[in-house]
């Protein structure tokens, strides 16, 4: 599949941008470490990827879309961080390494994931492009808001809150759309306002439509290989939800129905971009590539 000579150049293109980006130096060098050993160690950049393939679906210049691709990285990176906390889903491998909790301690893990935040938005208010300031200030909010308590973290306290109780199938999806779904929306924003150009409403309609089938696709996806795959596959310990009694798909719906779930929503995202063209492939592999991952 072309798409994954994509993921490979555009994994490769924001290793070397975060790289650049995380070469200061602080007067807490544990801190920096910390920070490092987190954003370094492995991820499958699903989310700067999708900033790079939705700015070139509109003819934009990668050099626009450096930022937002670090950016949206650093908080994904965060999230995880808090996320295998103790206090959160307990857990000691990510990446297939430990979890930076474990390699250094839990203060250090919760400063780390809120200077990795910080940072990100910081990133995002670079002038080193030929993005306007209205721009950047739109691409500022939407990842602001897609992280907060408008989606990610509450999608997170709301997993949480729903640990060992029932939830019915319009619950489910609303958690998954914000703990999963709202930083990938943010994504698939982020590159095109990175395109600097105007899209019609019915473009926008269609990249919008994309995103949140493939948003809830990935977690739905996560979800299944939680029970279908193996920790040294999946780099973070299998059978996590299942031992915490977490709220997931095939807890609710049944392996089989959890999986079907997932064809449908491959096939929303499918038709979502028809309108798009022929520019759009890339990101139709990527619907396929997110449904058919084993990690
Ligand atoms: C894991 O995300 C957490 C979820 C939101 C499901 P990824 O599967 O993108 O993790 P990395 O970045 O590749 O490690
Ligand atoms: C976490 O979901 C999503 C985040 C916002 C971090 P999970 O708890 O299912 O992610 P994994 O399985 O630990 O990667
Ligand atoms: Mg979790
Ligand atoms: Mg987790
Ligand atoms: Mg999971």
């Amino acid at each position: 599949m072309a798409i994954t000579e994509d993921l490979a150049i555009y994994c490769q293109r924001v290793e070397q941008q975060l790289t650049q980006r995380l070469s200061h130096s602080s007067i807490q060098d544990t801190l920096q470490q910390a920070m490092r050993y987190s954003i370094f160690n492995g991820g499958k950049r699903v989310r700067p990827a999708l900033v790079y393939l939705v700015n070139q679906s509109l003819t934009g210049d990668l050099n626009n879309a450096d930022a937002a691709a670090c950016a949206i990285e650093a908080v994904h990176s965060y999230s995880l961080v808090h996320d295998d906390l103790p206090a959160m889903d307990d857990d000691d491998l990510r990446r297939g390494q430990p979890t930076c909790h474990i390699k250094f301690d839990h203060a250090t893990a919760i400063l780390a994931g809120d200077a990795l935040q910080c940072i990100a938005f910081e990133w995002l208010c670079e002038q080193n492009n030929d993005l306007a300031a209205g721009r950047q200030l739109k691409m500022l909010k939407t990842l602001t808001t897609a992280s907060g308590d408008a989606g990610m973290v509450a999608g997170q306290a709301f997993d949480l809150a729903h640990v060992d109780k029932p939830l019915n199938l319009a619950q489910l999806e609303a958690m998954h759309e914000h703990k999963t779904g709202a930083l990938l929306s943010a994504a698939v924003e982020l590159g095109i306002l990175s395109a600097n150009c105007e899209v019609t409403p019915e473009q926008h309609a269609a990249y919008t439509g994309y995103a949140s089938a493939i948003g809830l696709a990935f977690q739905v996806q996560d979800d299944i290989l939680d029970i279908t795959s193996d920790t040294q596959t999946l780099g973070k310990p299998q059978g996590s939800d299942l031992s915490l009694n977490k709220p997931t798909y095939p807890a609710l719906l049944g392996l089989d129905g959890a999986k079907d779930k997932l064809a449908q929503l491959y096939q929303q995202a499918l038709q979502a971009t028809e309108i798009l063209g022929p520019k759009a492939q890339p990101l139709r592999e990527l619907a396929q590539y997110i449904v058919e991952r084993n990690h």
